[in-house]
């Protein structure tokens, strides 16, 4: 491992923030409101209709100011430049990064080895499109003659999170003839239930992979297959009308049988995570239809230009990766609660894991050293105000700081009664509470006996951003998904790390290829792993045997 690599925590501004630290860590949020009457109103900003309350982050102008320093001297404005030039800045792949590209307008051009990729984009999402408009009007038909009713996309990581967050998100754009249904695990039992009140008839599994090689993905494919030609009176030729395919992978799509004329490309250049506006997000195009679809490409690139170009102290996703440094890394928060207080976002923080996750977790810096601070926080979060009734009271009084990243919107979608005021007062009442806590004295004061003072106050002090938009619509959803992709790439720039490949999901893959052949009860031993794993797989073909 290379020891000389140049570390983000010896620069000016990070020792600078060190010492800053120090000088503010007892300092409460009560007071920073109470010395600025205007602090919610001064530490926030608004952008592409995203507007960011970061007041409640345990931070003064002189930390701000420390952080917008960071980002210069980590080069940020270099890499993003670099990023949205299509320079192969995924070294460790030797590949561009252009998520970025997946959106841009018909007219753009961004060139990758020489070729402007923007109209093959465009020529990719016209032909999605095409596909979409038929199987929603009937026009495409089952092998029998049906129409399809049924859509199954097959895919796991990046190739399911973002669909499925995307099509639970967006469901009340949805064409509710339609039903659709997400199948990722390799456990059978995700696909059964996936299947079992479904006619094959008219039914159209998407088998989504960007290296169609997922040994979940091809192995729930393989039984899907199996399923539709057996419903289908085992007709092989049922296959062309009922599957196709989103890779990069055109031979490996030919071989498992789809016809790649019914395959929808992308590229190298968009990494797993990075996909849910690629063709892999063909489902969410047959659930909304193409116009909205666009409508929710349009927000990713409002997001990208806003973050492409706006300064530093204006810009969100700047914003909140620098906010999201500072409390790793200065206030050794280890985890971030993504809290959507939408229903529709339900899936969102599982989402957020992965892009997050695997983008930054990671311990070597860009040139091969071991980094010398705290990378990715956990991400993890459930709707509002469930979580409310079940894990805050550990963010509210428990040991450690969580802070939280609370996301509102200011229109119902399906407004009943007094629902949505009551959902935007517990929201709103939440980061006050988090922010402010309750001192003893309060406490006292509302008469509670002594004994109950310490368990009935709260110390306060917890971060969190508040992000808040007017309405969830397709173009909203793109422009939240692009704000966090942005802030992860900030944090990836200021740690020096490569937030776009992940090496670290290998070794379970190669593992649990070796171990698949000796569950077989008849494999011959020894085996060679150490003595827990070798117990357990014989354990296993004990209960194998006995059925
Ligand atoms: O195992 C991790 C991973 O490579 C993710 O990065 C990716 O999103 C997922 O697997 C699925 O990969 P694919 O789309 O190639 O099937």
């Amino acid at each position: 491992m290379n020891t000389n690599s140049r570390s983000i925590t010896t620069s000016p501004a990070w020792q600078a923030l060190a010492a800053h630290h120090q000088s503010i860590k007892t300092l409460h949020l009560r007071q920073l409101f109470a010395d600025d009457p205007r602090r919610g109103e001064r530490f926030t900003n608004e952008a592409a209709g995203i507007y960011l309350d970061y007041s409640k982050n345990r931070i003064t102008d002189e930390t701000l100011k420390l952080l917008l320093q960071l980002a210069d001297e980590a080069g940020l404005k270099a890499r993003i430049a670099a990023m949205f030039r299509g320079d192969k800045i995924n070294i460790t792949e030797n590949r561009s990064v252009l998520h970025v590209a997946l959106r841009a307008p018909r007219d753009g051009s961004i060139i990758v080895d020489g070729v402007n990729v923007v109209p093959e984009v465009h020529k990719v999402l016209d032909a999605m499109s095409g596909f979409a408009e038929r199987v929603r009007s009937g026009e495409w038909k089952g092998h029998t003659g049906k129409r399809i009713r049924n859509i199954v996309n097959i895919g796991i990581g990046g190739s399911d999170l973002g669909p499925v967050m995307a099509y639970e998100a967006l469901k009340s754009y949805s064409d509710r003839s339609l039903r659709f249904r997400f199948v990722s695990n390799v456990d059978s039992t995700d696909f059964t239930e996936a299947v079992h009140d479904l006619d094959p008839a008219e039914t159209l599994f998407i088998v989504a992979s960007k290296t169609f090689t997922t040994l979940e993905t091809m192995t729930n494919a393989q039984s899907a297959r199996a399923w539709l030609v057996a419903g289908l009176r085992g007709d092989e030729t049922s296959v062309a009308r009922h599957f196709v395919a989103l890779s990069t992978n055109a031979k490996e799509v030919a071989k498992f049988g789809i016809d790649t004329t019914n395959m929808f490309g992308f590229w190298d250049w968009v990494g797993g995570r990075y996909s849910m506006d690629s063709a892999i997000g063909l489902s969410t195009m047959l659930a909304i239809g193409p116009e909205h679809f666009r409508g929710m490409l349009a927000g990713f690139h409002e997001m990208d230009e806003h973050f492409r170009s706006a300064p530093f102290a204006e810009n969100l996703p700047v914003l909140m990766g620098l906010l999201a440094i500072w409390n790793t890394n200065f206030l050794d928060a280890h985890t971030t609660a993504v809290l959507p207080y939408e229903q529709y976002l339900k899936r969102f923080p599982a989402y957020l894991q992965q892009l997050i996750m695997e983008s930054n977790g990671k311990q070597v810096t860009l040139d091969g050293g071991k980094v010398a601070c705290d990378t990715s926080a956990i991400y993890w979060g459930e709707p509002g105000t469930n979580g409310q009734h079940s894990f805050y009271q550990l963010i509210h009084q428990g040991t450690r700081l969580i802070p939280c990243d609370f996301i509102v919107f200011g229109r119902a979608l399906n407004p009943i009664g007094a629902h949505h005021d009551m959902l935007v007062a517990n929201v709103f009442a939440q980061g006050e509470a988090l922010a402010f806590g309750k001192t003893a004295e309060e406490v006292r004061k509302e008469g509670s006996p002594d004994s109950l003072v310490p368990h009935r106050s709260f110390e306060g002090n917890r971060p969190s951003n508040t992000l808040m938009l007017e309405k969830l619509t397709p173009a909203a959803l793109g422009k939240l998904v692009a704000l966090y992709e942005h802030s992860v790439f900030t944090q990836g720039a200021i740690w020096n790390i490569n937030p776009f490949d992940q090496w670290g999901v290998e070794l379970g893959k190669v593992l649990a290829q070796r171990i698949i052949p000796e569950l077989d009860v008849k494999h011959a031993e020894p085996l060679k792993h150490d003595s827990s794993t070798n117990t357990l797989i014989r354990r296993y073909r004990h209960f194998k045997s006995a059925i």
